[in-house]
């Protein structure tokens, strides 16, 4: 049985689809069979894995609308052990149709039983703020990743995070769960510690990665080559931090 882990955090731009496509790579990597899916209209995951159009037929839009089994939606990048479901712009017209009936948030989780035994790790990259797509991707996970951020995080963000997943657990019935805390562009842990305080959120300080990811020039370059930044400069800052934040996540898993 596959870990389904939805990379989650309210704020646009923490790093959610970055953190998504490096965790997913560095698992892969350390020979962790992982399928990545992209859940976000905006197709950042997609490109940053350097997934063009022309190489899939079937996306997870097809999935969501009834069109592609799963395994029709999958992709193998040129990492052994890792798998894709590509998204596309046109994911959204799909999400405002199925938004209108609030059952079809667990349409994902339901299609994911037929490839939760083929991977040890699923990844959902999902997009900000609380849209159908974000919801159906926490719903269709049984852990929550949170990019957190020093800079935009507030408390307020935080418990709305845990109001919705309040609302996911009873609305859906799904176990779902936080499974840590990831802070980004983060420089010292002493940034974190004191963060953590004067947000008042000092009693889900045991959640909180060991590792962070330090503001790095490599993240930019590495978009830019549409290589994740584990692959483009393992010796980066960043590179390390993800490799790191990978086995974090192991551990907690085994
Ligand atoms: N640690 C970092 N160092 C340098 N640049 C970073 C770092 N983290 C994120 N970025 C930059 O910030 C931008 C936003 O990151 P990313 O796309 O991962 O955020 P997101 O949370 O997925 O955004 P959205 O909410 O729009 O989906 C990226 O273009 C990336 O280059
Ligand atoms: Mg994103």
């Amino acid at each position: 049985m596959s870990n389904i882990i939805t990379i989650a955090g309210q704020k646009g731009g923490t790093g959610k689809s970055i953190t998504a496509v490096n965790l997913a790579t560095s698992l892969a990597l350390s020979g962790k069979k992982t399928l990545l899916i992209d859940c976000d209209p905006q197709a950042c995951s997609t490109q940053w894995c350097g997934i063009k159009d022309l190489d899939y037929k079937c996306d997870i839009t097809w999935v969501l609308s009834g069109r592609a089994k799963v395994v029709d939606a999958i992709v193998n990048t040129r990492i052994k052990c890792l798998d894709i479901m590509p998204a596309e712009f046109n994911l959204f017209q799909v999400a405002l149709k199925l938004a209108k009936n609030s059952g079809n948030e667990k349409i994902l989780r339901f299609f994911l039983k037929d490839v939760e035994d083929d991977y040890d790790y699923i990844i959902i990259d999902s997009p900000s703020s609380y849209s159908f797509l974000s919801v159906t991707a926490m719903t269709a996970a049984d852990w929550l990743l949170v990019c957190m951020s020093v800079h935009h995080n507030s408390i307020e963000d935080f418990h709305s995070l845990l109001r919705m997943v309040k609302y996911i657990r009873t609305t859906h019935d799904v176990p779902l769960k936080i499974a840590g805390l990831l802070f980004n562009r983060c420089e010292t842990k002493k940034q974190i510690e004191s963060f953590m305080k004067n947000q008042n959120l000092s009693d889900v300080k045991k959640l909180v990665y060991n590792t962070f990811i330090p503001n790095d020039v490599a993240i930019k370059n590495s978009r830019k080559l549409k290589i994740p930044v584990v692959l483009h400069d393992i010796k980066s800052p960043a590179a390390d931090a993800y490799l790191r934040a990978a086995e974090e996540l192991h551990f907690f898993f085994k």
